[in-house]
C-alpha cells in the first residue's frame, strides 16, 4: 500500500539500554532454565543418511500439547514486559498511527458496466471494495471486510467477478490462515447468495463466461482441525467446478493427480471464454505444465473430469497465458530465456517448430509480473531494469514496440485494464512517494497518461531525504544492487543506526516500496534504510534466482553479509548499530546470517522464518519449497541443508567478547504457511546454547501473536502494534534515541 503523513513533536525520551536492566536477564535465565528441563523428557534423535541429528525440541512440533502452550505463554511473558518497557514503543505507535492514517486507494477496474476499487480511509483494519456506475459517479460501499468480524481478523482473500459483472465470488480467511471459504454475491444490490465453498487453499477462481459457475481448488478432508493452527501436510489438491445455486457436495471434479500428490493446479478461462487453461505446478519454481480444454468439445457442459489436451507436459519452463485470438495463444515464457520472452503458439499446429516469438528476451531487462493487454491492439509489458520498473507498450499483432511510459525510480505495484477495456490504470510507488495512480485512455490520440490520484504527504518533505542505488561486490565478485534511503547530508562516520532488509529466494524481486514504519525509523530514529537485492530473487531473471537456491543457497547469506560490510565500510553505520530484518524465507536469511556472523550485527528481527531445514517439508505446504531448498531425504541435499539450517548451526561464538546480537523472532499462532514450530524450536535452542552463556548479554526473545498468520490480511491494528514492537525493541537494544 501507500502511505503519507505529518511529523509532529514529541517529548524527548532517553532510551533505556538493555544492558542496564540486569533484572530482565535474571528472569530470562530463570524462565528459560525451567523451560529447558522439559526437553529431557523425550529426547529425539533422527538418522539422516547415517548422520545422527538430535532434535531435543521436537515436542514443540505439537501445537496443541500443554507443554507447547506453556512454552509459548512463558516466552510471551518474558518478551512482552521487555517490549512494554521500551520507551520508544508508545512514541512509535503514536507516530505510526498518525502517519499511517492517510487514504489508500487501489487502481479502479471495470467489471461489466461498473467500476470498482478498494479504499481504506486510513486506519480501517481492512480495505473496503467500492462500486461506481461511472468514474465520475459517487462511489458506494460494495463489500466491507470490516464487517466480517468484530476485531478485523477475517480478511478478503481473492475474488473473481463473472464475465458480465453480475456475480462476485470472494474468499475470506480467518486469523491470517491460508484456509479460505469462498462466498458469493449478486452484484446488483450486493445480495449475498447461499453458496459456500470450504476446504479451499491456494485456489484459483475463474468463471465460465456463461456465468454458470466457477473453477476453484480444494483439499480432501483431513483428520483433526483445519483452522490454520494445525501442521498437517497439504497434498492431493483437486480442481472443481461449482455451479451457482447448488451445494458444494455436488461440485464437479475436473482435475486430480492421484499419482502426484504434490501437484497443484490453477484453471483460467481464456479471454474469449472458449478454452480452460490448466497450469500445473509441483513446487515454487517458475515452471508449469500447460493443459487445456476446448469447452466446445464438451457440449453437455462441465460434468466430470475434463478432456484435457496436454500442450506442455513437463516442468521445463514457465508458460503464463497472456491472451489469445482464436487458436493463436500468447504466452510469457522463460523457455530458453531466463529474462523471459513472449511467444505465440497456434493450438491448431502446436508443434514447437511452429512457435513464433512475439517479443524477444532483452539483453539485460527482465519481463516482470505485470503484463496486460487492451483492445487486442496493445500489450503493456512491465520490465525490471536494475530493480526499477519500466513500462512499455507494444502492438500485440506484430510485437512492435510503440512507446515507453515515463516513470520515476520505483515500482508499478498495480495495473488494471483488460482486453475488452479501452483504458488502463497503473499504480506507481517508491521509497519516498506513497502512491500515484495513472489513467490512460487508449482511444485518445496521442496517448497521454494523466495522474488520476496522487497521495500527498502532508508535513513530510521527501526533498529532505534521498534514495540511492549502489552496487556492492559480494564475496565472489558478483555486483549486488542495494537501495539506501536516508536524510540528505548525513555524516558518513559510522554513527547511524541502519536497518538492512533482504529476502533472497523464490524468484521474488524486492522492488522499491513505501513504508511508513521504515520512514519513521529514518526520520525519528535517525536511521539509514537499506534494501539489498541479493541472489535468489527474480531481479535479473531466472539466472539470479538459480544463483541463490539449492546448492547455491549460501550465496544469499554471503550477499547479505557483504551488504552489511559495505554499509559499515562506507560509514553509513557500524555493527553495533546495525539491524537485519527479513520474513519467511527472509527469516531464514536473518537467522542463518546471525549464526554465521554473530559479531557483524547489533540486532536481528526474523519474522515467520523457516528455521528447521531438515523437516520443513513435512508441515502444511512446506513440501512446495523443496524446489528452492532441496530436501533432507536426499543425501546430497541433506549435505547442503545441514550446513546452514538455522536450528542446526547455533554455537557459542568464539572470542571472549563476541556474543549474538539482540534477537527478536516474531510469529503467529495461525501461521500455516511457515508453521510457528520453526521459530519455537530455534529460540529454544538459541536460549539453551547461547542464552545460558554469561558473555551473552543481548536478549534473545520471541513473540508469538494470537489470531495472527503469515502476514496476508493482517488487520491494520495488528500491523501498527507489530512495527511499534519491532522498532521499540531495536531502539532499546541499540540504545537509539528518538529524534523529535
Ligand atoms: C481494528 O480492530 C481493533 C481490534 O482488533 C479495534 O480495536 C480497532 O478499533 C479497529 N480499528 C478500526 C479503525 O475500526
Ligand atoms: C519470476 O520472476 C520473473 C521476473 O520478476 C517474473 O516475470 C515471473 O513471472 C516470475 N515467476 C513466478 C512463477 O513468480
Ligand atoms: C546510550 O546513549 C546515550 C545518549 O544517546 C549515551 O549517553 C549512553 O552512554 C548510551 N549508553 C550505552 C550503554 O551505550
Amino acid at each position: 500500500g501507500a502511505e503519507t503523513g505529518e511529523f509532529s513533536s514529541h517529548g524527548f525520551h532517553n532510551p533505556i539500554s538493555p544492558l542496564s536492566l540486569p533484572a530482565d536477564r535474571g528472569r530470562c535465565l530463570k524462565w528459560t532454565r525451567s523451560l529447558f528441563s522439559l526437553m529431557f523428557s523425550a529426547p529425539q534423535v533422527d538418522d539422516y543418511h547415517g548422520h545422527k541429528i538430535p532434535d531435543p525440541y521436537s515436542w514443540l512440533e505439537d501445537p496443541d500439547s500443554e507443554k507447547t502452550q506453556a512454552f509459548v505463554n512463558a516466552q510471551n511473558q518474558l518478551t512482552l514486559p521487555f517490549l512494554e518497557r521500551c520507551e520508544v514503543r508508545d512514541l512509535f505507535k503514536e507516530r505510526m498511527t498518525e502517519l499511517y492514517d492517510y487514504p489508500k486507494y487501489s487502481c479502479p477496474f471495470k467489471r461489466g458496466s461498473r467500476y470498482f476499487h478498494f479504499y481504506n480511509t486510513g486506519l480501517q483494519n481492512q480495505s473496503v471494495m467500492y462500486v461506481q456506475e461511472s468514474l465520475d459517479a459517487e462511489p458506494t460501499v460494495f463489500l466491507d471486510p470490516n464487517t466480517f468480524s468484530d476485531d478485523g481478523t477475517v480478511a478478503l482473500r481473492g475474488y473473481a467477478f463473472s464475465e458480465d459483472g453480475e456475480y462476485l465470488a470472494y474468499g475470506t480467511s480467518a486469523s491470517g490462515s491460508d484456509w479460505v471459504e469462498i462466498r458469493f454475491l449478486r452484484v446488483e444490490g450486493a445480495i449475498p447468495l447461499e453458496d459456500r465453498l470450504e476446504r479451499v487453499k491456494f485456489s484459483c477462481m475463474s468463471w465460465t463466461h456463461d456465468g454458470k459457475g466457477l473453477f476453484y481448488n480444494s483439499y480432501p478432508d483431513q483428520e483433526g482441525k483445519s483452522d490454520g493452527t494445525e501442521t498437517s501436510t497439504n497434498l492431493h489438491q483437486k480442481l472443481y467446478f461449482h455451479v451457482l445455486g447448488t451445494p458444494q457436495s455436488q461440485d464437479c471434479l475436473c482435475a486430480e493427480f492421484p499419482e502426484h500428490p504434490k501437484w497443484m493446479s490453477g484453471a483460467e478461462v481464456s479471454d474469449d471464454g472458449r478454452y480452460v487453461l490448466l497450469s500445473i505446478r509441483e513446487g515454487c519454481d517458475p515452471v508449469n505444465r500447460l493443459w487445456y480444454c476446448d469447452l466446445q468439445t464438451t457440449p453437455q457442459g462441465i460434468t466430470g473430469l475434463l478432456p484435457w489436451v496436454k500442450l506442455i507436459d513437463n516442468f521445463d519452463a514457465e508458460y503464463e497465458y497472456v491472451t489469445n485470438e482464436d487458436t493463436v495463444f500468447t504466452f510469457k515464457t522463460n523457455l530458453d530465456a531466463p529474462r523471459y520472452r513472449l511467444i505465440n503458439i497456434d493450438f491448431a499446429s502446436p508443434d514447437q517448430s511452429n512457435w513464433k516469438e512475439l517479443i524477444p528476451q532483452h539483453d539485460k531487462d527482465v519481463i516482470g509480473e505485470l503484463l496486460h493487454c487492451s483492445l487486442w491492439l496493445y500489450l503493456f509489458v512491465c520490465f525490471l531494469h536494475d530493480v526499477k520498473n519500466v513500462l512499455k507498450m507494444y502492438r500485440l499483432s506484430s510485437g512492435e514496440e510503440l512507446r515507453t511510459f515515463h516513470l520515476d525510480v520505483g515500482s508499478i505495484v498495480g495495473f488494471t485494464g483488460r482486453k475488452r477495456d479501452s483504458e488502463i490504470f497503473y499504480y506507481f510507488t517508491s521509497f519516498l512517494s506513497p502512491a500515484i495512480i495513472y489513467h490512460c485512455d487508449l482511444t485518445k490520440d496521442p496517448l497521454q497518461p494523466h495522474v488520476f490520484r496522487e497521495v500527498t504527504v502532508k508535513g513530510f518533505n521527501p526533498a529532505d531525504y534521498q534514495t540511492t542505488q549502489i552496487f556492492y561486490p559480494s564475496k565472489d565478485g558478483t555486483q549486488i544492487p542495494m537501495f539506501i534511503v536516508h536524510k540528505k547530508g548525513i555524516k558518513m562516520d559510522g554513527s547511524h543506526p541502519a536497518f538492512l532488509y533482504g529476502y533472497g529466494g523464490f524468484n521474488i524481486s524486492i522492488t522499491p516500496s513505501y513504508s511508513v514504519s521504515r520512514l519513521i525509523f529514518v526520520r525519528h530514529l535517525g536511521g539509514v534504510l537499506a534494501v539489498a537485492n541479493i541472489r535468489g530473487g527474480g531481479e535479473y531473471g531466472e539466472t539470479w534466482h538459480k544463483a541463490g537456491m539449492l546448492a547455491n543457497k549460501q550465496n544469499c547469506f554471503t550477499d547479505f553479509q557483504c551488504a552489511a560490510e559495505y554499509l559499515i565500510k562506507e560509514g553509513y553505520t557500524s555493527s553495533s548499530k546495525l539491524t537485519i530484518n527479513g520474513g519467511s524465507n527472509g527469516g531464514l536469511l536473518v537467522a542463518a546470517c546471525v549464526n554465521q556472523r554473530p559479531e557483524l550485527f547489533g540486532c536481528a528481527v526474523a519474522q515467520v522464518g523457516v528455521m528447521d531445514m531438515l523437516k520443513f517439508h513435512k508441515f502444511t505446504i512446506g513440501h512446495a519449497w523443496t524446489t528452492d531448498f532441496g530436501c533432507s531425504e536426499i543425501k546430497d541435499q541433506f549435505d547442503w541443508l545441514i550446513k546452514y539450517s538455522p536450528l542446526h548451526n547455533i554455537r557459542v561464538p568464539e572470542g571472549d567478547k563476541v556474543q549474538y546480537p539482540s534477537v527478536l523472532l516474531l510469529t503467529g499462532d495461525h501461521d500455516d504457511r511457515v508453521v510457528p514450530l520453526h521459530s519455537l524450536k530455534y529460540i529454544a535452542t538459541l536460549q539453551y546454547i547461547v542464552g545460558r552463556c554469561l558473555k551473552q548479554r543481548n536478549p534473545l526473545f520471541i513473540h508469538v501473536d494470537t489470531k495472527s498468520g503469515h502476514g496476508a490480511g493482517k488487520p491494520t491494528s495488528k500491523v501498527i502494534q507489530e512495527v511499534a514492537d519491532t522498532y521499540a525493541f531495536i531502539a532499546r537494544c541499540l540504545n537509539i534515541s528518538w529524534v523529535k
